[in-house]
C-alpha cells in the first residue's frame, strides 16, 4: 500500500504528540467505526474524482475496502490503474475511468460510462482540485492558470455534478461529499485568488443545488478541509509544517462524511473565525496584504511558470 498517504507534517512539533492533539481536537475526525461504514457503502457505487493521487486515492481505497464498487477518475490513468489493479488484489471491486475536468467530451464520457455500465451512483465525491498559489503578475501571459483551476475546482465538477444529479434525485437517494478548503469560509488572500475564488464558487452552487435535492432524497457535505499531507501541498513550506491530516486520515474524513452524512465537517476553529473575519476584514487585508510582501512564491510554482507546466502549483 502506498505510504505516502500516512505522510505527516514537515515540522517537528506539528508531527510529534501536541500536533496530533491539536488535530484531534480542531477536527474533524476520521471515521474510525469500520462496521458502519461497511454496512452503509457494501454494494454501492461511489464515484471519486482526482482518485490517482493523495485523498482521493485514500478515499477510494477506504471506500472499496468496505464493500463499494469504486469508480476512480483523473487524468493519469496509469495511476488509476495500478491503485485499481491493488484494490483488486485486495479483494475490491474498482475500475478506473479517465477523467479531464477541463474537457466537456471528458466529463460527458465519464458521466456516461459510470451510467451505462453500474446504471446508477450513490456516492459522488468532488475531490478533484487544481490549488495554485502564485503572484498575479506571473499570471499575466499564463491563461492556463485561469483555466486549469476554473476547469477543476468549478466548471468541471458542475457539468459532472448535472450528469449525475438526476439519476440520483429520480432514484430519490444518493449522497454528494465536495472536497472544499477551510479557507473559503475567509476566501481573500494575496496570490491565492484564482483557487480560492474557484473553490468558494463551487461550494456555493453545489450547496445551492443541494437546496433543491434534497427534498429528492440526495444529500450534501461539505468538508472544508485544513491542511493535508498531499503533493499539493507539498511545495507550500509553510503549509506542510502545520499540524494537519495524512491523506488516508482526510480520506476516513470522507468515509465519515458519507457513513454519517453531516452537511460540514470543517476544523472547528473555521466556525468562529468565518464571523469574525468578515467583522475586521479591512485590519485583517491590510495586515495580510503588508506580511505577503516578504513571501515570495513557491520554488515549485516559479518553475512550473519557466517550464510551461500546470501540474504543481
Ligand atoms: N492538500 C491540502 O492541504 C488541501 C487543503 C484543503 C483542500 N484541499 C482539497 O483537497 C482535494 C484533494 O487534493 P489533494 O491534496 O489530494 O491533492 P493532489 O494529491 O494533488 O490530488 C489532486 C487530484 O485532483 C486531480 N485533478 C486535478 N486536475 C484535474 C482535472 N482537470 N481533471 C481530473 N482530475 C484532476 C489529480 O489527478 P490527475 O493529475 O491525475 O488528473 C489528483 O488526483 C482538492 O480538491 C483540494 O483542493 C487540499
Amino acid at each position: 500500500m502506498n505510504t505516502s498517504l500516512d505522510a505527516g507534517p514537515s515540522n517537528r512539533l506539528a508531527a510529534g504528540p501536541l500536533g496530533r492533539a491539536v488535530v484531534w481536537l480542531v477536527g474533524p475526525r476520521p471515521l474510525r467505526d469500520e462496521v458502519r461504514l461497511r454496512r452503509e457503502v457494501d454494494g454501492k457505487i461511489a464515484v471519486v474524482t482526482g482518485a490517482s493521487f493523495g485523498v482521493g486515492e485514500a478515499t477510494a481505497r477506504i471506500l472499496a475496502g468496505a464493500g463499494a464498487t469504486v469508480v476512480l477518475g483523473a487524468r493519469t490513468v496509469e495511476r488509476l490503474d495500478l491503485i485499481v489493479a491493488e484494490i483488486a488484489e485486495a479483494g475490491g471491486n474498482a475500475v478506473a475511468v479517465p477523467l479531464d475536468l477541463a474537457s466537456e467530451e471528458s466529463v460527458k464520457s465519464f458521466a456516461d460510462q459510470i451510467l451505462t455500465r453500474f446504471g446508477r451512483v450513490d456516492y459522488l465525491v468532488h475531490n478533484a482540485g487544481k490549488s495554485l498559489r502564485r503572484s498575479i503578475h506571473l499570471s499575466y501571459d499564463r491563461p492556463k492558470d485561469l483555466n486549469t483551476t476554473t476547469s477543476a475546482n468549478y466548471i468541471g465538477p458542475m457539468r459532472l455534478t448535472l450528469a449525475l444529479l438526476p439519476g440520483m434525485r429520480e432514484r430519490g437517494c444518493g449522497h454528494i461529499v465536495n472536497v472544499s478548503t477551510a479557507a473559503v469560509m475567509f476566501p481573500v488572500a494575496p496570490k491565492w485568488g484564482f483557487y480560492l475564488s474557484t473553490k468558494a464558487a463551487f461550494d456555493i452552487w453545489i450547496r445551492s443545488v443541494a437546496m433543491e435535492a434534497r427534498p429528492d432524497g440526495v444529500t450534501l457535505t461539505s468538508f472544508y478541509a485544513g491542511a493535508m499531507f498531499t503533493r499539493m501541498s507539498a511545495p507550500s513550506g509553510w503549509v506542510s509544517a502545520l499540524p494537519g491530516h495524512s491523506a488516508r486520515d482526510a480520506g476516513y474524513i470522507v468515509a465519515r462524511a458519507i457513513a454519517k452524512k453531516p452537511r460540514t465537517l470543517a476544523p472547528a476553529v473555521v466556525w468562529p473565525l468565518s464571523v469574525l473575519v468578515p467583522l475586521l476584514r479591512t485590519p485583517i487585508e491590510i495586515l495580510t496584504t503588508f506580511l505577503y510582501r516578504f513571501l515570495g512564491d513557491t520554488a515549485a510554482s516559479l518553475a512550473s511558470v519557466k517550464k510551461g507546466d500546470d501540474r504543481v502549483a
